[in-house]
């Protein structure tokens, strides 16, 4: 079973870090599905939490039932990033995690993120002096360099492990490649290779053949999957079953209405209206991609005005789907 430091991982599938995606409510609902062997929050800035600015304090709350769970957190200087640090082993995570492969260019200009990468000797003091600071095992996400001729993914990779890092969790894109491309798994395969401690794999894993694909090429320890869970949350459960060498259906509209209807219900209770309206548009475009009639649905809930009458636009469009799947 994957361990990291004294953590089991089991299955040893992660919910990928993802701003304005990964919240509380989006991981509780990986969770209650099930097959995820940790969850991840977004990225969450070391000056904010040092501030004590109150949005990011909400942020980083959870619930116990998400354990094991993990709190990334992004910066550039040192000092910052260990009494943030020491901030995030209060509130009780299982692991901490630094981002060095945001390729996002406010965070690239603030020398944060993936451009850590370009600068090894900042990144290995960073993490020796956070690794320091913690009781709790210490993670940290790269992707393969900032260029296609800067790669510098095994350097770092040897670094965290001689700094007493418990694992690495690879992007296999470079920050200059955002999404485009493809995720070039050979190169986790050659971390993997260097490297005693464990290596998540990460990239472009939609589903549950992809994921097996992927420990079979690369020997990865553990798989992290991020986009692929906003259209199907089910896939941790659908990827866990695959190893057990079950194979699981797919979720009926009936499974896929109550999720989202749980989801959206959740996020009409704790959201102010503002986001939480924002919100539920986003969440509506990844959960109906594919589903018949719903490009309908996504242009309907532009116009509408208020959380309560897009919890009816939803439920409608999902009862005339069954009517019409039952017909
Ligand atoms: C909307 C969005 C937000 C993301 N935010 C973060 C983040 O906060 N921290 C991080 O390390 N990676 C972030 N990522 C990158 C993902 O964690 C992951 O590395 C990437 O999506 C590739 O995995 P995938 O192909 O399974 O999606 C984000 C990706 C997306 C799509």
């Amino acid at each position: 079973m994957l361990t990291i430091g004294s953590v089991p991982v089991n299955p040893p599938l992660i919910l990928a870090p993802m701003a304005g995606v990964t919240d509380r409510d989006f991981r509780l609902i990986i969770k209650r599905i099930g097959g995820v062997g940790i969850v991840t929050m977004e990225f969450i800035s070391s000056k904010a939490i040092v501030q004590g600015n109150q949005r990011t304090r909400e942020l980083m709350h959870f619930a116990e039932e998400e354990r094991p769970l993990s709190i990334q957190i992004y910066g550039s200087d040192v000092d910052t990033m260990v009494e943030a640090a020491r901030i995030v082993e209060e509130l009780g995570p299982d692991l901490c995690d630094i981002n060095m492969g945001c390729p996002a260019n406010r965070v690239l200009k603030g020398c944060a993120g993936a451009s850590l990468m370009g600068d090894l000797p900042l990144a290995e003091r960073m993490v020796r002096e956070v690794g320091k600071a913690l009781t709790i095992p210490l993670t940290v996400k790269f992707r393969l360099g900032i260029r296609d001729n800067e790669k510098t993914y095994l350097e770092l990779g040897r670094i965290c492990e001689a700094n007493g890092v418990a694992a690495v969790a690879m992007h296999a894109r470079t920050a200059k490649q955002g999404f485009s491309g493809g995720a070039d798994w050979s190169e986790i395969a050659r971390l993997k290779e260097i490297l005693s401690i464990p290596v998540l794999g990460n990239g472009d894993v939609r589903s549950a053949d992809d994921a097996l694909a992927m420990i079979e090429r690369t020997g990865c320890d553990g798989v992290m999957i991020g986009r692929a869970a906003t259209r199907n949350p089910w896939i941790f459960r659908q990827i866990a079953a695959t190893m057990e060498g079950s194979k699981l259906t797919d979720p009926t509209t009936g499974d896929r209405r109550d999720l989202i209807l749980e989801h959206f219900r959740m996020i009409a209770e704790r959201e102010p209206p503002r986001f939480a309206l924002h919100k539920l548009r986003k969440f509506t475009g990844w959960y109906t991609h594919g589903l018949p009639h719903g490009a309908k649905l996504r242009r309907r809930i532009n116009d509408l005005p208020d959380v309560e009458a897009f919890l009816d636009a939803v439920e409608e469009f999902f009862e005339e789907l069954l009517l019409r799947e039952a017909a």
